[in-house]
């Protein structure tokens, strides 16, 4: 008998996880830190990653997974090869202010301009557990601020008015009601 040609071609390592959609009470759980960066969190984090180009996005937290551990991978980048990774992320300093058109994997089809910090810095721990520290600005500060939100339990729909959150919601579970 000829060996399947189907057989070893769907060795696959990527695993694409299920994506939360606001307003999933789950996406309100204030994630935990880290305690040790291990092969655990490096198997999380590169799902993460997976899931996050797959969507396409810009940035996942692992709650959005449901996983309310406090990791944030982000990639700006137009090539989509600059994956960060912050693990226990922290801003230690922020100032000046700056609106950007936001979105987000857990709120699909809505977009509506926030207002945050311009620039700031932020010191989170990398995939093998070492501290670094960095500065960013224009979308990658937003993009942070978006993602640290998510391990507090906020969705960017938050900072927009009571009226438009419940246009919203009611907008979101339409769609899940048609998707079904
Ligand atoms: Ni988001």
């Amino acid at each position: 008998m000829e060996i399947p040609r189907s057989g070893p071609i769907y060795i696959c390592i990527m695993a694409l996880r299920t994506i939360l959609h606001y307003p999933d009470p789950r996406l309100r759980q204030v994630a935990k830190p880290v305690p040790v960066v291990d092969d655990t969190v490096r198997q999380l984090v590169d799902d993460m990653a997976e899931t996050m180009y797959a969507a396409p996005g810009i940035g996942l937290a692992a709650i959005q997974i449901d996983i309310p551990m406090r990791v944030v991978v982000i990639d700006i980048s137009e090539t989509r090869d600059q994956l960060q990774i912050f693990i226990n992320p922290e801003i230690t300093r922020q100032d000046g202010k700056q609106v950007f058109e936001e979105g987000c994997l857990s709120v699909p089809g809505i977009y509506d301009e926030v207002e945050r910090a311009r620039h700031v810095r932020v010191k989170a721990l990398d995939r093998h557990g070492v501290p670094f520290e960095i500065e960013a600005d224009g979308l990658f500060a937003t993009c942070i601020q978006h993602e640290i939100d998510h391990l507090n339990g906020k969705v960017f729909v938050d900072h927009l008015s009571r009226l438009k959150q419940s246009r919203i919601r009611k907008k979101i579970e339409k769609q899940e009601r048609l998707a079904m």
